[in-house]
């Protein structure tokens, strides 16, 4: 049945009704922003076919957006996962999963050494919500499996660790667990070096607004794995309102484009520095898992052939001082900035940024020591990188 639609000249009602193009076909060469808080449905019976599943669509951004699922469904093909969503950060992804997944009275399994914000995400849960939590020493497979009980919903560990770049044996953790379910942090390593859900994780989470996006200009997070998973995280995520926005998983989907060559080039670029920095006399220990000097280098090669990635950590002799004069030494060049995976090189302070919420005697037991700086290497050249880092470097030495 057709009609006619009436005509309106009305300055309000063209104004308000304005932005659109009549309808043409268009082929944009790069995807559009689908930057909209709801969509238009048909009617009632749209209405209900988009909600169940039943036709392909969207309702309302905050529980889905062509941009948040084309970022999501690119991240889960890359990490060999079969869904993922997209959300406000990495922080938020975690979020997610952990108000899906665990309840008052359950139990979780935590890698003790992790990201200080997943740490005291997961400390804040036991307080206030009656969850309880067991850290353990990754690499000691007894006491992962003594601390997992009927009511351990969920174990969480870095396929490599923040700060000191170990790399966990992500097959070794999965048998110790038996059918407790692995949510892995795979931000350090990306799926372009090593993919946790091949070694039988079931989850796998990134803060996005690093590697993934890869330009330092997103905060964004994304979490996959199986279907029936995802679909409670989804839920928890849409009601708890840490869905990502249109512009920021746009840019995510457009960093992955480039992930792999970036990812083989600061794999190149940091094993270099590396070497380079062992050399150095103002400094302790360089850790970078290419090096056969890191505790994990063996673990390193099995799990990542293609790399070990751009991060780095250095402990520097003269403890927190020589960090301050080496961050001024280095400001024009190589900033002290408290993010990674930027395109440009950038330094970090673990004890006063990233793990700034642990107490200092559990920053010890970890390793993290005051002298110790993080190093994300970029994208420049590796022999600038290294006259850069030699010269300052020879100064705090002197
Ligand atoms: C290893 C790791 N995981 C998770 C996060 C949290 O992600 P976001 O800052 O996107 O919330 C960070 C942040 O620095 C991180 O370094």
């Amino acid at each position: 049945m057709s009609h006619e639609v009436p005509k309106t000249s009305s300055d309000a009602t063209i104004a308000a009704r304005g932005g659109w193009v009549p309808e043409f076909v268009t082929r944009p060469s790069a995807p559009p922003i689908y930057m909209t808080t709801a969509f238009d449905l048909d009617d009632l019976s749209q209405l209900d076919s988009v909600a169940s599943g039943r036709e392909a669509g969207y309702i309302y951004t905050r529980d889905g957006n062509p941009n948040h699922e084309a970022f999501a469904a690119d991240v889960a093909k890359l990490e060999g996962a079969n869904a993922g969503i997209a959300c406000a950060s990495g922080m938020g992804a975690l979020t997610a999963a952990l108000l899906a997944m665990v309840k008052t009275g359950d139990h979780i399994v935590a890698a003790r050494v992790l990201y200080g914000r997943t740490g005291q995400l997961i400390n804040h849960l036991c307080s206030s919500f009656g969850v309880t939590v067991t850290y353990v020493d990754i690499t000691d497979v007894a006491a992962i499996r003594a601390a997992c009980t009927p009511k351990t919903q969920l174990a969480l560990i870095e396929s490599v660790s923040n700060p000191l770049v170990e790399v966990a044996d992500i097959p070794a953790v999965v048998q110790a667990l038996g059918s407790v379910p692995l949510l892995v942090d795979n931000t350090f390593a990306t799926p372009s070096l090593l993919r946790p859900i091949d070694h039988g994780a079931q989850l796998v989470w990134h803060s996005a607004s690093k590697y993934l996006n890869g330009h330092g200009d997103v905060m964004l997070g994304v979490m996959v794995g199986a279907n029936a998973l995802m679909r409670k995280i989804r839920g928890a995520l849409s009601l708890y309102g840490m869905n990502s926005n249109p512009m920021e998983s746009w840019l995510g989907s457009r960093g992955l484009r480039t992930l792999p060559l970036r990812m083989a080039r600061v794999s190149e670029t940091a094993l270099t520095v590396a070497q380079d920095l062992e050399k150095q006399s103002a400094i302790n220990r360089v850790f970078y898992p290419g090096l056969s000097s890191h505790a994990t280098h063996a673990l390193a090669k099995r799990l990542m052939p293609r790399g070990q990635g751009g991060m780095l950590a250095f402990d520097l002799k003269g403890g927190r001082n020589a960090v301050d004069a080496l961050f001024r030494l280095l400001a024009e060049t190589i900033p002290f900035s408290p993010t990674l995976a930027d395109a440009r090189t950038t330094l970090s302070y673990p004890a006063g940024t990233s793990h700034k919420f642990m107490t200092a005697a559990e920053r010890a037991a970890c390793g993290i020591t005051d002298g110790l700086v993080r190093l994300s290497v970029g994208l420049e050249d590796a022999n600038d990188l290294m006259k850069e880092l030699g010269a300052a470097l020879g100064r705090i030495a002197q």
